[in-house]
């Protein structure tokens, strides 16, 4: 059977009190819109539509590599006045489609799935995911009569009885295409918030004899973001799946409470990640290696046995067996190689640092291609910056660089060359030589008697 999604994601998101609109807001550093799409898609949805109104080139932007189409809600005239400007997308296709909300990034494919399952096997005309809530507050009312689902009833609308009901709608559905279609036209603005909802498709579809189901499942799959505190509470829950995931998949969390992994993030098997690890974007940490506590690592690719200690790592990569920190800085475009040392207190900036080379302490490096098995002294800085454009470095393999030297850019340090303590390089170290490139030093003797005496 054809099966096609709509997500919601034109509202404005008032309670987030943001520039951003809300469904861009990320849960575990992704949007909250993105989360549902790629749930849909992982759902065997292929098809989907975003509606957007606030915001909407931002959503746009923001949902941009997804592959999504979009339809425009140009007022914000209610959930159901919403899908009614879904009517083209929709137009014209027999099948199902899931109806789900931008703003709920909880919901996993497996729940949908079961969700589809439950709208065919009971030949339903519609069927609706809810589920039951100490503190209902703010959410629909699922209203049951002796036929199941009769209506739902939204919050604001509620009499006192009705906000008893515990049993609240997710804001997530499945609808045969024709039914909805067939009922959108009968939607009126007649309630407490003056919108046309989507929720009186339900009683509209019961009224008119159609078979209407519910499917209630935990709690923490349907809450919905609001405020900035449901942000959080929802960036808790999932930080807690990912690493429980993560756990299951044979990476030691020393405290999972404290250690924050991006929902994209991938770790290989026997990793050890100690606390206050912040792991983002799009990276990949192989086996074997030890994270020690409170580094950030973002869109990076790091090797099997790499040891990381208090530093902050971004769009690079780390070869395998080599050692970064404590309070290391490698900065976007850098390449290191295997069983490199990047020691304390050293920035490594688009740079490519060849195998088994050794930056220990106390050192600059920035664009610079430097080859295998060189050393670099302590306080080394290279000079890649002439105060208008950068300049590049080159580092032949087995080069040794003095502590304290500095390399002014452009220049050449050829394979196999020495540079002494202390000096600045301007011009190529050929290979094989040493370079000495400072003052020489001069004794006075007896000065420090002769200041003395003159006192
Ligand atoms: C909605 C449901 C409520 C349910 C709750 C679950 C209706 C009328 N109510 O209420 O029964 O318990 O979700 O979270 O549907 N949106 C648009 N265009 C609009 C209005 C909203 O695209 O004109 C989008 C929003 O961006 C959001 C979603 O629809 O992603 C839900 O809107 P929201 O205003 O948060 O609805 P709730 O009041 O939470
Ligand atoms: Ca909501």
């Amino acid at each position: 059977m054809y099966q096609c999604a709509v997500v919601l994601a034109a509202g404005e998101g008032k309670r987030m009190k943001s520039e951003l609109p809300k469904v861009l807001h990320k849960v575990c550093g992704k949007e909250m819109v993105n989360h549902v799409i790629d749930c849909m898609r992982a759902s065997g949805l292929e098809d989907v539509n975003v509606i957007v109104g606030r915001g909407a080139e931002k959503v746009k932007q923001g949902t941009s590599l997804k592959g999504v189409t979009y339809s425009l809600q140009d007022k914000q005239l209610g959930t159901g006045h919403a899908v009614i400007c879904a009517s083209e997308f929709l137009k014209g296709k027999k099948g199902l489609v899931a109806i789900f909300t931008g703003d709920a990034p909880l919901i996993r494919k497996e729940t949908v799935k079961g969700l589809v399952d439950y709208y065919e096997k009971g030949k339903y005309s519609a069927v609706i995911l809810t589920s039951i809530l100490d503190n209902p507050q703010g959410y629909g009312r699922i209203i049951r009569g002796g036929q199941g689902v009769e209506r739902i009833v939204e919050h604001k609308d509620c009499s006192p009885e009705e906000l008893l009901v515990k049993e609240i709608n997710a804001g997530m559905y499945i609808f045969d295409i024709e039914s909805l279609l067939s009922c959108l036209g009968k939607l009126s603005n007649n309630n407490a918030q003056g919108e046309y909802y989507l929720t009186d498709v339900i009683g509209i579809l019961k009224a008119e004899g159609k078979a209407v189901g519910a499917l209630a499942v935990n709690f923490e799959e349907t809450l919905g973001v609001n405020s900035r505190v449901e942000l959080a509470d929802a960036e808790k829950i999932m930080r807690e799946r990912i690493n429980k995931k993560n756990m299951e998949n044979g990476v030691t969390l020393i405290d999972p409470s404290s250690t924050y992994i991006d929902s994209e993030v991938e770790i290989e098997q026997d990793t050890v990640i100690y606390p206050g690890n912040v792991l983002q974007g799009r990276t990949f940490i192989g086996r074997g290696c030890v994270l020690y506590p409170n580094s950030r690592i973002e869109n990076s690719k790091i090797g099997d046995s790499v040891t990381i200690q208090s530093s902050v790592i971004l769009d690079s990569s780390i070869g395998e067996g080599t050692t970064v920190g404590p309070f290391a800085y490698v900065r976007p475009g850098s390449d290191i190689g295997k069983h490199v040392r990047v020691g304390d207190f050293v920035e490594i900036k688009k740079s490519k640092i060849g195998d088994n080379t050794k930056v220990s302490h106390l050192t600059y490096i920035g664009d610079a291609q430097v080859g295998s098995d060189c050393n670099f002294g302590c306080g080394t800085v290279v000079v890649n910056y002439d105060g208008r454009k950068k300049h590049v470095t080159k580092i032949g393999n087995n080069a040794f660089i003095g502590c304290n030297t500095n390399l002014v850019s452009p220049v050449e340090v050829k394979d196999n060359a020495y540079i002494a303590a202390g000096s600045t390089i301007t011009k190529e170290v050929p290979e094989g030589s040493l370079a000495i490139a400072r003052a020489k030093q001069v004794n006075i003797e007896g000065w420090v008697n002769r200041r003395n005496s003159n006192k």
